[in-house]
């Protein structure tokens, strides 16, 4: 069986794009790495229309496919099952032109996509999108799965069970009630931006007691049958909203974890139901709420299921990639499992040094740029790094990363110094996977997406203290030699150095901005944040006068 399957999100944020070529996923990217807007675009019903356009001609270049080539383009949104009819377009909250927009979706893309034939245009239900994008992804031809989001059609979760190959739905929850929309409202109360900014509130929880949790049990539970109640709350009751410019108090922070405490507890709730109607021991899950590592680890930890696996692009952007697979599959293809996040851009050293020289600034190519960053990290500098393919999802691992020393406690300040950020938020570790049972745990291991919390054990505390949050968790990125050479080769190199095999690692990007994707992303983030070393492929950058100093050959390598 051959197929070209495109994926395409583009209702909600987050647009993306996803190729699928016979099973396989050869390339996968967010729009917003184009365009360099966060999050794409704005979730508004009159944005329907906005395609991932760059990224998915990007997808299509890449691969070498024209758009008449295409069998099909799996859209992850159905206007046929959405709560509004397309007839209502000045509904209050103009819900139906979202729903005409998404109907119309297969003109604009063959307007977009020139040669494409608007008949090979599914759509694929948003949950369904996101439940494939874990248990396709994943690689279980069994399992249970789970998705859990702001919203999709007329839903907001999904709970399913897949044996041989195939999804059957055994519950999904009716809006208005929604995990999600509770957080992003809470999120938009504490003066944060909704439906963006929500890991800041799981942040803030650290900080807070969870004192209104037992107020909480009485209007957001599980219903026992799959679903669970979960209606907008007057969060004025609980804390006066923040507005711009303010300060967060105790009470926020108490707010924030009594939220966070009751959705880890639903979830839980939700699970146990799952596990018992499947009797499955494994559990696939995606969607918005499945970014939570906080609450994951907690599912690990005291969850029915043995093993758990996360989309690691689990919010709307991931849905691009469930489509296509579960179209592909629909195909009659055999879906290869996702190995890495590395599904978007990535150049050549010859590219890269080009676009080196046309900057007109002074570089070098040393024998081993990784050795070299790591002797950078343990004088205390800042490395950006740029290596291979960016990353599909959130996350950075290792691909566009922002990497310091962990010994040294005012780095955390300093990080979130260099972009922009709220000092309360935590930066995060990266470890060798062989490692990292000495130093983490309380968490599955490997854990090579950050998509979980681990405890730092005592002994390690006083050693990383920059990449310890307030409650002594930390989020990893376990790094496998195998899949992620240029990365383990650095952290071998720290540990020579330092005796420590962590490195901070946070997204290369400034306040607000999109994740550096492009070498120009690049250079740029290098010229105006104060980093002192820019890696890019094979190269090395170093800012004059700063930590990043002089070659190694100069210096007294310890050990
Ligand atoms: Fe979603």
């Amino acid at each position: 069986m051959t197929s070209t399957v495109l994926g395409v999100n583009a209702v909600f944020h987050d647009p993306a794009a996803a190729l699928v070529v016979d099973g396989v996923t050869v390339a996968a990217a967010e729009e917003e790495r184009f365009n360099r807007r966060k999050h794409g675009k704005d979730p508004v019903a009159f944005s329907t229309w906005e395609l991932p356009e760059r990224a998915a001609a990007w997808c299509l270049e890449h691969a070498g496919v024209a758009p008449s080539e295409l069998d099909a383009v799996a859209y992850s949104y159905d206007p046929a099952i959405a709560t509004t009819p397309s007839v209502d377009v000045m509904g209050g909250t103009w819900e139906g032109l979202r729903t005409l927009f998404a109907e119309r979706a297969p003109f604009f893309l063959a307007t977009s996509l020139p040669g494409l034939d608007a008949d090979r245009v599914r759509f694929v239900p948003h949950h369904v999108a996101h439940a494939a994008s874990a248990y396709l992804a994943a690689g279980f031809g069994r399992c249970a799965v789970l998705t859990l989001d702001g919203r999709g059609e007329a839903t907001s979760s999904l709970a399913g069970h897949v044996a041989d190959g195939c999804l059957r739905v055994l519950a999904e929850q009716q809006l208005p009630h929604s995990l999600g929309l509770v957080y992003e409202s809470l999120t938009a109360h504490l003066g944060f931006r909704r439906a963006s900014d929500e890991y800041k509130v799981m942040a803030l929880a650290s900080y807070g007691v969870p004192r209104w949790l037992d107020e909480l049990r009485e209007t957001i539970y599980a219903s026992g049958d799959g679903g669970f109640v979960a209606e907008p709350l007057d969060w004025e009751r609980f804390a006066p909203a923040i507005r711009a410019g303010e300060e967060w108090a105790e009470e926020h922070a108490d707010l924030a974890a009594s939220v966070q405490r009751r959705l880890e507890e639903v979830l839980l709730d939700l699970a146990d139901w799952l596990h018992e109607r499947t009797g499955e021991r494994r559990l696939a899950m995606a969607g918005g709420v499945a970014l939570n590592c906080v609450a994951n680890s907690r599912l690990w930890r005291e969850g029915p299921f043995d093993e758990l696996w996360v989309q690691p692009a689990a919010g709307d952007s991931g849905t691009a990639l469930g489509a296509a697979l579960y179209v592909a599959e629909q195909l009659g293809e055999r879906v290869e499992p996702m190995t890495s996040a590395a599904l978007g851009r990535g150049w050549t050293p010859d590219e890269l040094e080009s676009w080196l020289d046309r900057a007109a600034l002074p570089y070098e190519r040393p024998d081993d740029v990784a050795e070299e960053a790591a002797a950078v990290l343990a004088r205390n500098g800042v490395v950006a790094w740029f290596q291979g393919r960016s990353e599909y999802g959130p996350r950075a691992l290792g691909r566009r990363s922002l990497m310091a020393d962990p010994r040294n406690p005012a780095n955390l300040e300093r990080l979130n110094d260099v972009k922009g950020r709220e000092q309360f938020r935590p930066v995060a570790p990266m470890v060798l996977e062989e490692r990292a049972a000495e130093i983490f745990d309380g968490g599955p291991l490997p854990s090579p997406y950050m998509l979980f919390t681990h405890r730092v054990k005592e002994e390690w505390l006083e050693r990383i203290p920059s990449v310890v949050h307030v409650d002594g968790t930390a989020r990893i990125q376990t790094v496998s030699p195998e899949r992620e050479p240029a990365v383990a080769r650095m952290l071998r190199a720290f540990e020579r150095r330092t005796g420590v095999p962590v490195v901070v690692n946070t997204s290369l990007n400034t306040a607000g901005r999109p994740m550096v994707d492009d070498p120009r992303d690049a250079l740029e983030c290098f010229g105006s944040a104060p980093v002192d070393a820019l890696v890019m492929g094979p190269f090395l950058l170093r800012r004059p006068g700063s930590a990043a100093g002089e070659r190694l050959e100069a210096e007294v390598v310890a050990g």
